[in-house]
């Protein structure tokens, strides 16, 4: 009989997968009774001498009997761990060892059969919303099923551990090392990295502490590098690692601490006393024995506690079945009641419910967990602070009650147990001191002076951390608003000097960081000594680079542009060989040995010059020579004169697109050849002038020492810069911000950047001393560079240098439309040969008058 409801279960496993039922075929509480299967296994029962199941099934039967009121069980009782379940049972309550239990498990889940498992201790709990288990834990030997707990429900998700634990605690509990390396696929638990530290007990006062603070120092952390650790610590000297790990500075943001307290006389531990010394920022949780000692620690008193729960949740599901069926038509009953899944899930969450509140026998441990919620706590905004501030020192620790662990149900928590290392600032208002500084800070206010918006490169970078370590946030301005806004007042608004500046941070800024009670300083701050002053730099945010500005030098005048593609001395080569080629042509020519091949056109060397001139201009002559001689000559012209035209034509292209421009600044140090310039200056309060005083740069010595300060627009006198006899020296931003607006007024680029970019300034934000915040800051701020976010921001906020820059700077190649300036030097020489023309007309004419007409009269007595 057991063998054929084997196959035929096997049978209805293989046609139900797992998949979801579709059809409801689960008979209700109404039509048929739940049925129930007990599973003792017969080699526990062997090992643990008690006939189990035969108090099994008294203990089920009497409970029954006295509870079950309404509609009934049907029990089947089953010794063979590895028995097939048919489908149609609703639930199993099994008794057997951890193995057996989690193989019953794996088959039982084609059938979908709720799980009830008693079992030994150390056993891996079953997955929490599908089953429930219960290991029988021993009294006192509950830390390894919590450690395993702790994992399986990823109470903690660690990946390495540093354990600490008493000599004798490892000693009592060998399952525990077992536990905190336990690994599973199944329950997706990674394998993790263990450090084991055992403290000997033995040691006493100061040879204890020696020896803890040796095994903690090879922890501490690295200075400006903070590594991620979780240490659980299970000892009963936690008061003494608690103070030497701090003295080593190990309780910072990426710590996790956890400490089981141990000592027996509960209630007089206080988490606070424990860690007043320690500074905000640390993720340190306690579990605490709440065990209370007056409790039956029996199996039959298990048995009898499942059985109850298993009882009483099913009539409250009977009796609610019943009420709904009477009001409602049978249609609508079977489109409404619960599938066998949802059975299963009600009756799971009642019978938890029912031993939370009932439980007396296995609820004999129980470990109640507190963690510190501190991140922030001194700075938060005072408006939105929940406990009023307390005298103590370590006011910046709350200890919240996060939930509890008894064996029966497991962790059952209702928050993390290291919140901040999830949920960061937990979403708490933070007070940040910023000013008004764009493109940095650009903070818009409406009439009464209320921050409305606020943008900038800060701004969005503070955007993006809060937004990662999510925190919100109350803007404070950091200005002693007497004197800066009188200076403003004074100043008009045309008088201010655009482009902005980080060097100088107002004093108000830094005396609400030194107080401390502000997280951070939304504030572009240049890095300089940061030893020396009285709050910290975060890691730099921005690099600012000094150049000059001057004149654009002008263009080279284009008159002799037709001269330019050759040099002065390939000018004088050409004339060279014109010279020089026209006697060798006539000579050959005229020594020709056979007169019908001379040419005749080419018998002066006149003729012949006028010839190679006209044959380099590529107009030829009427005749070429007849004897190869002269061919020769002529035709190895006419190659140089293809080299020479094509050499000459696409040079002259060249010169034509692109300008050339006389010498100008491109480099500090040549600007002191440079006499036309006469006046150097400097904007007020720039980093550039600290720098030079520890400088070994000679030029810009030099310049400081030429220099005027300027504080306001006259002062900085652009005018003189555009005329070119003045040099300014500033951000480069800033000049391009000049260079772009005064193209924009004269559509015309007449500035010079120089070439050379000098002086970083490295730009930071501000957090206060010793914020245990500043590594974290760091680290996001990391990110967002290597996210590209911040280059972006750059791009969108500072000036963009398109317009006046580089190639566009230069005539546009691909229009440059020919003009009177470049068409000068040709009309010139066409002048040039128009006035030589004349002026040789004139002397033909001349020549002709007095010598051929004169001539001829003396001849004509002679004719006559
Ligand atoms: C468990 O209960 C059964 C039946 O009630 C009883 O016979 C047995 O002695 C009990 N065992 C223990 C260890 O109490
Ligand atoms: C349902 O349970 C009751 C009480 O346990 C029993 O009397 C009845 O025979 C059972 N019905 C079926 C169909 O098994
Ligand atoms: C927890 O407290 C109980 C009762 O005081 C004690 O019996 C038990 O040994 C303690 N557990 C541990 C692990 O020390
Ligand atoms: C921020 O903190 C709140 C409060 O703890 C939390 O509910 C929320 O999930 C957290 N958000 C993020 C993104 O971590
Ligand atoms: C965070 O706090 C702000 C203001 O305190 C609130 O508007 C917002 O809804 C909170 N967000 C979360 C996730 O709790
Ligand atoms: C501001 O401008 C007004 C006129 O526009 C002028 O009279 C006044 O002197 C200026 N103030 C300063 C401080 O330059
Ligand atoms: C913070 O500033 C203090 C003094 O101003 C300095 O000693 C300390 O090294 C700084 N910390 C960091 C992480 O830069």
């Amino acid at each position: 009989m057991k063998l054929s409801s084997l196959v035929f279960s096997f049978l209805c496993g293989l046609l139900n997968s797992p998949a979801p039922v579709l059809a409801n075929d689960f008979a209700s509480f109404l039509s048929a009774n739940a049925s129930l299967a007990v599973v003792v296994d017969y080699e526990y029962m062997a090992t643990h001498r008690q006939n189990i199941m035969a108090h099994f099934e008294k203990i089920l039967s009497d409970i029954i009997r006295e509870n079950m009121k309404i509609g009934g069980i049907n029990v089947r009782y089953f010794t063979w761990n590895s028995v097939k379940i048919k489908k149609d049972f609703l639930a199993a309550i099994t008794v057997t060892d951890c193995e057996g239990t989690w193989n019953f498990y794996k088959s039982t889940q084609r059938s979908s059969i709720l799980l009830i498992a008693i079992t030994d201790s150390d056993c891996p709990r079953l997955p929490v919303n599908r089953a429930l288990m219960i290991p029988m834990v021993s009294k006192g030997d509950e830390l390894p099923q919590i450690v395993l707990d702790a994992k399986v429900q990823r109470i903690l998700k660690w990946k390495s551990v540093i354990v600490l634990v008493d000599q004798n605690i490892l000693e009592n509990n060998p399952m525990l090392v077992k536990s905190v390396v336990h690994e599973s696929t199944t329950n997706h638990i990674p394998p993790l990295s263990l450090t084991l530290y055992n403290i000997d007990e033995t040691l006493r006062g100061p040879q204890k502490r020696m020896a803890l603070r040796q095994a903690l120092s090879q922890f501490a952390p690295a200075k400006h590098e903070l590594k991620r650790q979780q240490f659980l610590v299970i000892s009963k000297f936690h008061e003494d690692i608690i103070e030497i790990a701090e003295t080593l500075s190990m309780f910072h943001v990426n710590n996790q601490w956890m400490f089981f307290v141990l000592e027996d006389q509960r209630g007089d531990f206080d988490a606070n006393t424990v860690t007043i010394n320690l500074d905000e920022g640390a993720n340190i949780a306690f579990a605490l024995n709440e065990t209370v000692s007056d409790c039956v620690d029996t199996l039959n008193c298990t048995i009898s506690e499942v059985s109850m729960a298993v009882v009483t949740s099913l009539s409250r599901m009977i009796l609610e079945e019943q009420s709904i069926y009477g009001k409602i038509s049978d249609e609508e009953w079977e489109s409404i009641r619960f599938t066998k899944q949802e059975k299963q899930d009600a009756m799971l969450e009642y019978m938890k419910e029912y031993l939370k509140a009932n439980s007396k026998c296995a609820s004999c441990a129980r470990w109640r967990i507190e963690t510190a919620i501190t991140w922030g706590k001194s700075q938060e905004n005072r408006k939105f602070r929940t406990t009023p501030t307390r005298d103590a020192k370590n006011r910046n620790f709350e200890f919240i009650n996060i939930g509890y662990w008894t064996p029966l149900l497991g962790f059952m928590c209702h928050e993390l147990t290291f919140p901040h290392i999830d949920h960061h600032f937990r979403n708490i208002t933070m007070d940040i001191v910023t000013v008004h500084n764009p493109p940095w800070q650009i903070l818009t206010k409406d009439s009464r002076g209320v921050i409305v918006e606020h943008s900038g490169i800060v701004m969005e970078i503070l955007k993006e951390l809060s937004r990662a370590l999510n925190f919100s946030y109350y803007l404070h301005e950091g200005h002693s608003s007497d004197t800066d806004d009188t200076i403003r007042q004074n100043m008009n608004d045309s008088d201010e000097l655009m482009g902005s500046m980080t060097y100088r941070i107002p004093y108000r800024v830094v005396e609400l960081m030194q107080s401390n009670a502000y997280f951070m300083g939304a504030v572009a701050a240049t890095i300089d000594e940061p030893s020396k002053k009285h709050f910290n730099y975060t890691q730099p945010i921005s690099i600012q680079k000094y150049t000059f500005i001057l004149r654009q030098p002008d263009e080279v005048s284009r008159i002799y542009l037709f001269t330019a593609p050759f040099t002065l001395e390939t000018w004088g080569c050409l004339a060279g060989i014109l010279l020089f080629t026209a006697p060798i042509l006539y000579f050959v020519n005229r020594l020709m040995p056979l007169p019908e091949l001379r040419i005749h056109g080419l018998s002066t060397v006149k003729n012949c010059f006028w010839y190679i001139y006209g044959a380099l201009l590529q107009q030829g002559g009427m005749y070429l020579p007849r004897a190869d001689s002269g061919r020769l000559v002529v035709g190895f012209w006419w190659l140089v004169v293809i080299v020479l035209v094509t050499t000459y034509c696409g040079n002259l292209v060249a010169f034509l697109t692109f300008p050339k421009f006389q010498p100008g600044v491109d480099y500090l140090h040549q600007l002191f050849a440079h006499k036309e310039i006469k006046q150097y200056g400097l904007r007020n309060g720039t980093f550039f002038e600290k720098y030079v005083e520890a400088t070994t740069r000679e030029d810009f010595k030099r310049f400081i020492a030429r220099s005027s300060i300027y504080n306001s627009v006259q002062s900085e006198n652009i005018d003189a810069v555009k005329h070119g006899d003045r040099i300014n020296i500033d951000w480069r931003i800033n000049l391009q911000l000049i260079v772009q607006q005064h193209f924009e007024l004269d559509k015309e680029c007449r500035f010079a950047l120089g070439k050379e970019d000098f002086v970083d300034e490295q730009i930071g934000l501000m957090v206060p001393t010793g914020s245990a915040y500043l590594h974290l800051i760091n680290h996001h701020i990391d990110r967002l560079f290597r996210m590209g976010f911040i280059d972006r921001w750059h791009k969108t906020n500072l000036p963009s240098m398109d317009k006046c820059n580089g190639k566009n700077m230069q005539r546009q190649i691909a229009n440059h439309k020919v003009n009177m300036d470049d068409m000068q030097g040709c009309f010139m020489v066409l002048l040039f040969g128009v006035i030589l023309a004349t002026i040789v007309s004139c002397f033909e004419f001349w020549y002709h008058r007095f010598f051929v007409v004169s001539r001829e009269r003396k001849r004509v007595p002679f004719s006559n």
